[in-house]
């Protein structure tokens, strides 16, 4: 057969097949969902020899091939050659069709039929999306080797045009090598807009060749406690423009636009401290060792824009992209209202306030983008002055931005806190990585709609799409980054690319064992979060008792938990949890999670239930006291590199509970106490830190029986910060108590010092010194 007829009889022959379309058992795991997917009868069965056949010998042609190829042969351990001319009629066809009808560049039609395989699509980036859902078609499961898929004819296209990441490498720095695999899952999740965090408060991370003291000095920060405890003299870095360079290409080789941001007026401190003309008092403040919404501004002088433009034209230089991001966020205006020189500057422009002067700001940077082309986008601040028509919005302070922005005409893209914002927790588990609370599970993201309900029609036509944000104050390594990134992204991916009707969590949870296996040969490090079996008893019952109803949970609540109660490893042929189970204490449960084809979807946990443990809890599983909801987990030092230990604060109060427990017994409580650093500026909410009255130097820890101001049983003074470790003991007698009480724990410690944290709490009977536990 030749290769015409070849191509011809594969798209013929799935036409007149899918007159007998039979959806199979189980549908191919792919994420994002397609569009359509029809099946037929028959399948087709992919091995070594089946070559990857490039009908039009063009360039990009080749290059998706080679691409597909490399995935494959990563992922299933199948090294698929690419051809010009096949040898066997059974091949897997690439080409693009300019004749073909798809209503959008990104779409693709892909048949497989027992003669073969074929993708057509009429633009390069319809066809290298094609290739990317055929290289999932080639990995649904874990095995390596030959793959059987079965016959079938998918016409896709993405739902909207925006399909973004942003990764911040300011608060911490990722290399281009790891950016650069994080590109590649972007790719293989259909994902295009890549929006890159480029300068903010505690970094300047793009080299500018006119302003060598941005990256010179401005790259640069001195950590907290700098050559102390094992921490280093200085963090920081930049991408070099050649590095850059790179990085842009390597995006687009993968059909991915790089949208640089570059913030301002405000998170300009490491700009100001690397040319203090650029700020507002004159004065050079360091680069920022803290996290949180900083003073420094821009200035808004001539000499100031004759930066910015020359910036942006090195910028402009370096990202072809269309959109280039200016920030706008989180710039408290108390310089600009302090400064004479910009009040006289306001007051000439006949400006009525701050905010109108930063919307004169952004639109004077907006005139300068068109002017070359290019298009701003900023965060949703931007609307609060006067912004030019063509800019298009980021909503994050919630998707009332999106919804004022899009009445107003202006293209919006959804990135909300905290819905779509990576850096929050995605489950409350002891075992969690560090990061902002709430939880925002992979469940939360996979149900996020990015048309908010209130546009109407013609307005929801602005919605561009939406985009996960990675801030990265609490991740410090690209392990940080891609625990707290994937799986969700593969969420984000279906809100992105899938017909909204298409969303189905229990099918999105059925596609995910393969998507894992993908990951675990390409050696992602994802969360199991979703997954992992909470293990939990009654506490009450289990100690006044000492017997228990032993619950096991997941997120995704799909009956996946398997255990085990002696200590030995679960497996997929271990009992499967359905109901709760009467069990006795003591005892080790150990539980895992399998999809029903046996495929691992949460590595073992276990958990040690006798008295001793019920009494020890961890103050990342104690609530704060009423009145202040803020909580972080936090790693012992804002570098730490490890994925662990992580501690629970509240910037504003240092105050939790303890579970209410029965008392009698109780002789005395061990806290395993930590004091770290206060590395956040909190702008106007500073005023909200709640200072505590202390009797001894450093503070105490005081511990209040049922309310925080129930009796004080126990007050535990701190010590010496100069003197102690950061993580030390506290440990005093408690009254005898009878029936069960709750306790309530407030570090007193004065505000201008260190924060506080609770690793682990204890309750202890006897009179021992802590061998009775
Ligand atoms: C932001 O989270 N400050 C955009």
């Amino acid at each position: 057969m030749n290769l015409a007829r070849l191509v011809f009889c594969l798209s013929f022959c799935s036409a007149t097949a899918m007159v007998h379309a039979a959806t199979p058992a189980v549908s191919p795991p792919l994420i994002p969902l397609p569009a359509q997917i029809s099946y037929a009868d028959g399948a087709f069965d992919v091995d070594a020899k089946t070559p990857i056949v490039v009908v039009d010998r063009d360039a990009s042609t080749r290059k998706t091939a080679d691409y597909l190829a490399g995935i494959v042969a990563r992922t299933r351990g199948l090294h698929l050659r690419v051809e010009e001319h096949p040898a066997s009629p059974k091949a897997i066809v690439l080409q693009r069709d300019p004749q073909a009808t798809m209503a959008n560049r990104e779409g693709y039609v892909l048949d497989v039929t027992p003669q073969g395989i074929r993708i057509s699509a009429r633009d390069d980036a319809g066809l290298f999306y094609g290739a990317m859902t055929l290289a999932q078609l080639l990995t649904p499961d874990d095995k390596h080797g030959p793959v059987h898929v079965v016959a079938m004819h998918i016409n896709d296209q993405p739902r909207f045009v925006w399909r973004g990441l942003m990764l911040d490498s300011a608060r911490h720095m990722q290399s281009i090598a790891e950016i650069e695999t994080l590109l590649d899952q972007m790719a293989q999740h259909k994902l295009n807009t890549f929006h890159w965090h480029l300068t903010d408060d505690q970094g300047w991370r793009i080299e500018i060749k006119r302003y060598p003291e941005l990256t010179h000095t401005g790259a640069w920060r001195k950590p907290v406690d700098a050559g102390r405890d094992g921490q280093p003299l200085r963090y920081g870095g930049f991408y070099t423009q050649e590095q850059i360079r790179q990085l842009v290409a390597y995006a687009a080789a993968r059909y991915i636009t790089v949208v640089p941001e570059i913030d301002m007026p405000g998170h300009a401190q490491a700009a100001v401290a690397s040319y203090p003309f650029l700020g507002v008092t004159g004065k050079r403040p360091p680069v920022s060792e803290d996290w949180g919404v900083h003073p420094y501004l821009y200035n808004v002088d001539d000499a100031t824009f004759t930066f910015m433009d020359n910036v942006l034209d090195e910028v402009m230089a370096l990202f072809p992209s269309h959109y280039i991001h200016v920030g706008g966020d989180e710039a408290v205006k108390d310089q600009w209202k302090a400064s004479p020189a910009v009040q006289a500057k306001m007051h000439a422009l006949g400006l009525k306030d701050e905010d109108a002067l930063q919307g004169w700001f952004i639109s004077r940077l907006g005139r300068y983008l068109s002017a070359h082309g290019r298009r701003l986008i900023g965060w949703d601040e931007i609307l609060g002055g006067a912004v030019p028509d063509d800019a298009a919005v980021m909503s994050w302070r919630g998707i009332q931005g999106a919804i004022d922005a899009a009445r107003q005409g202006h293209d919006v893209v959804l990135s909300p806190s905290p819905d779509l914002y990576f850096d929050q927790l995605q489950s409350d588990r002891a075992d969690e990585i560090a990061g902002r609370i709430p939880v925002r599970s992979l469940a939360s993201v996979y149900a996020f709609e990015p048309v908010p309900k209130a546009l109407n029609v013609s307005q929801a036509t602005h919605v561009l799409g939406a985009q996960a944000n990675v801030w990265t104050e609490h991740m410090p390594t690209i392990a940080h980054v891609e625990h707290a990134m994937f799986p969700r992204l593969d969420a984000l991916s279906e809100v992105d690319w899938s017909p909204a009707a298409a969303r189905d969590w229990h099918g999105f949870v059925a596609r995910l064992p393969a998507q894992f296996a993908r990951y675990r040969e390409q050696q992602i490090g994802y969360a199991d979060s979703a997954f992992a079996p909470d293990i939990t008893v009654d506490r009450t019952i289990a100690l006044t008792t000492g017997a228990a109803q032993l619950t096991l949970t997941n997120q995704a609540g799909d009956d996946t938990l398997h255990y085990t109660l002696d200590g030995s490893v679960p497996t997929v042929a271990s009992p499967l949890y359905s109901t709760p189970l009467a069990v006795k204490l003591p005892l080790t449960v150990r539980a895992a999670a399998f999809s029903s084809s046996g495929m691992l979807l949460a590595s073992p946990r276990q958990r040690l239930l006798d008295r001793t443990s019920l009494l020890s809890v961890s103050g990342n599983a104690m609530p704060n006291c009423p009145g202040s909801d803020f909580r972080l987990r936090v790693q012992p030092m804002p570098d730490a590199v490890s994925l662990a230990p992580v501690y629970s604060i509240n910037v504003f109060d240092s105050c939790q509970f303890y579970p209410s427990t029965p008392m009698d017994g109780i002789t005395r409580i061990h806290v395993d106490a930590v004091r770290l650093p206060r590395n956040y500026q909190l702008a106007h909410d500073a005023k909200l830190v709640v200072s505590r009255p202390h009797s001894t130097p450093f503070g105490e820890l005081v511990v209040h029986q049922d309310r925080c101001d129930g009796d004080v049983l126990v007050t535990l003074p701190l010590p010496d910060p100069s003197r102690s470790a950061r993580r030390f003991p506290l440990d005093a007698a408690l009254p005898v108590s009878h029936g069960s009480h709750a306790l309530c724990l407030i570090y007193t410690a004065p505000i201008e010092g260190d924060l506080y944290a609770l690793d682990r709490v204890t309750l202890l009977t006897g009179n021992a010194t802590g061998d009775t536990r």
